[in-house]
This record gives structure tokens, C-alpha cells and sequence, in this order.
């Protein structure tokens, strides 16, 4: 009995860990099988043309999960009376827009309505870094897409280059990530230049920053993260449906 209950007890752990975060590998397997594919084939097509692409990708996912989570609201285009975070100050920089349009829509040629932009975001930073042989980390799916928009958000949420470090680590605090996590997960903030020198000086070096850097891209794409019923799946990476 005792064994029997301790069985029980473990297989719940197993439950609990597989779904704590709500998001899973292999989330598209029977809806959506070949995502992964197609989106890997669509995002090498423009990093293999543009390798600069891959660094304001990695910061389009960062910026999208510090507003109200990781839920493709940075991705939306302002409409008539309503502006949207993206043309927010720190957001107006952001570039690569293109490679999710492409993505979306190959995907919503293969399997309308199911693969959420918010996936295709977390997903497509993740690859292009992994394409300029940065580091790479796992993404579970899953995620949905948020139909909540509010002004200022960006502008509230993101650090700025005027914040002191004890700011910037509330900042992180405040979204379960700690000093670590911003200390390698800043580290790429410098010019396009240096990063290029940094990396492969990393690799070279056989330092733990690629590792450290997945573990912390790991805890930054669960924050905020909505599952279930919660949000929608966007028909189109600019609009809400
Ligand atoms: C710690 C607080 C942070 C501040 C204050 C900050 C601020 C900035 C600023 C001002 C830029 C230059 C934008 C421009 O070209 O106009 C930048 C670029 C960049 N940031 Fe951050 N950032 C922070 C954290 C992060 C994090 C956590 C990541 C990634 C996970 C990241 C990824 C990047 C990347 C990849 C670029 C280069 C983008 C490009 O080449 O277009 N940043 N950041």
C-alpha cells in the first residue's frame, strides 16, 4: 500500500512538473505536426540573407514577455484610436517583424488558427540565435495570444539604459528573474561588433555563459505565459481577430 501511494505520489510529481508552466514539448503534434519545420525553413531564409536579424528578434521576444507576459502583444500594429506597445518609444527600434509575418502565414497555410504568434515569437528568437551559432535553449508550447492592450505599457515595463542596477534588478524581480538572469541575459547588449567578438570568444573559451544564458531564456519565456481558454490565436500576427 505504502509503495502503491508512493507510486501515486510520483507520478503526480512527473504531472506537475511536465505541466507546471501550462506549455509543453510537442504541444502541436497531432494539430499542427511539421511547425517546427516549417518555421526553422522560414527563419533561416531571411537570417541566411540578413544574420543582423537574429539580435532584434532576441529582443522582440524580451520585450514582448516583459508587458503582460509572453503573449505576442508587442506584435501588434496600432489601429485607428488605438496605439498598441509597439510604437512605444523603447519598442519603435524593434525590426524583424517580417520573418513572424512570413512564418504566420506559411503556418496558417498548413494549419489555419492553431499555432498562436506568441509561439511563433518565442519560437523564431530562439532559432535565429541558435543560426548565428549563439546559444539555444528549449521552448514548450502552448502558448496563446493576448487580446489585453494597454497604452504605456511598454513604456512602464521595459528598463530603460537610465536605470541604476538596483532598479533594473526590481525590474527583474518583479518577473522571477534574478541578478544572474540580467547580468547574462544583458550581456549581449552591446554593439553588433563586440557581440559577434563576444560570442565566438565564449566559444572558443568553452565558458558557461551559453548554458547559463539558456537556463535564463528558459525562465524569461514563461513569464506571463496564457494557456487554456485564456487570450486567442491570432489569424494575423498584427491584428487581434
Ligand atoms: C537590462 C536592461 C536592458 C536595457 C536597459 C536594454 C536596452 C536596450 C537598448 C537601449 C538597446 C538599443 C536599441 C536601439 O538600437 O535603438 C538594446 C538593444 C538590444 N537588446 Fe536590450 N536592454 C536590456 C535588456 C535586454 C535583454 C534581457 C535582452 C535579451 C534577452 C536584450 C536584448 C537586446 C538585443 C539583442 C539588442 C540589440 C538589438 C539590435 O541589434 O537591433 N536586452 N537594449
Amino acid at each position: 500500500m505504502a509503495t502503491l501511494k508512493f507510486l501515486c505520489f510520483l507520478i503526480l510529481q512527473l504531472f506537475l512538473v511536465a505541466n507546471c508552466e501550462g506549455v509543453e514539448v510537442g504541444f502541436y503534434n497531432e494539430t499542427c505536426p511539421n511547425v517546427e519545420i516549417i518555421l526553422k525553413e522560414t527563419t533561416k531564409h531571411y537570417i541566411s540573407i540578413a544574420p543582423t536579424l537574429a539580435a532584434p528578434l532576441l529582443r522582440m521576444h524580451f520585450h514582448d514577455c516583459f508587458v503582460r507576459g509572453c503573449d505576442g502583444s508587442v506584435l501588434l500594429n496600432s489601429t485607428k484610436g488605438n496605439k498598441t506597445e509597439k510604437d512605444e518609444i523603447p519598442n519603435q527600434s524593434l525590426r524583424g517583424f517580417q520573418v513572424i509575418d512570413a512564418t504566420k502565414s506559411a503556418l496558417e497555410k498548413e494549419c489555419p488558427g492553431i499555432v498562436s504568434c506568441s509561439d511563433i515569437l518565442a519560437l523564431t528568437a530562439r532559432d535565429a540565435v541558435s543560426m548565428i551559432n549563439g546559444p539555444t535553449w528549449p521552448v514548450p508550447l502552448g502558448r496563446r495570444d493576448g487580446i489585453v492592450l494597454i497604452l504605456l505599457e511598454a513604456s512602464k515595463n521595459l528598463p530603460t539604459p537610465f536605470d541604476n542596477f538596483t532598479t533594473l534588478k526590481t525590474t527583474f524581480g518583479a518577473l522571477g528573474l534574478n541578478v544572474k538572469d540580467l547580468v547574462v541575459l544583458s550581456a549581449l547588449l552591446t554593439n553588433t561588433q563586440t557581440k559577434d567578438y563576444v560570442l565566438s570568444q565564449l566559444y572558443l573559451h568553452g565558458s558557461t555563459f551559453f548554458k547559463d544564458f539558456g537556463e535564463s531564456m528558459v525562465k524569461m519565456r514563461q513569464i506571463g505565459v496564457l494557456t487554456g481558454k485564456a487570450g486567442e490565436i491570432r489569424k494575423h500576427r498584427a491584428f487581434r481577430n
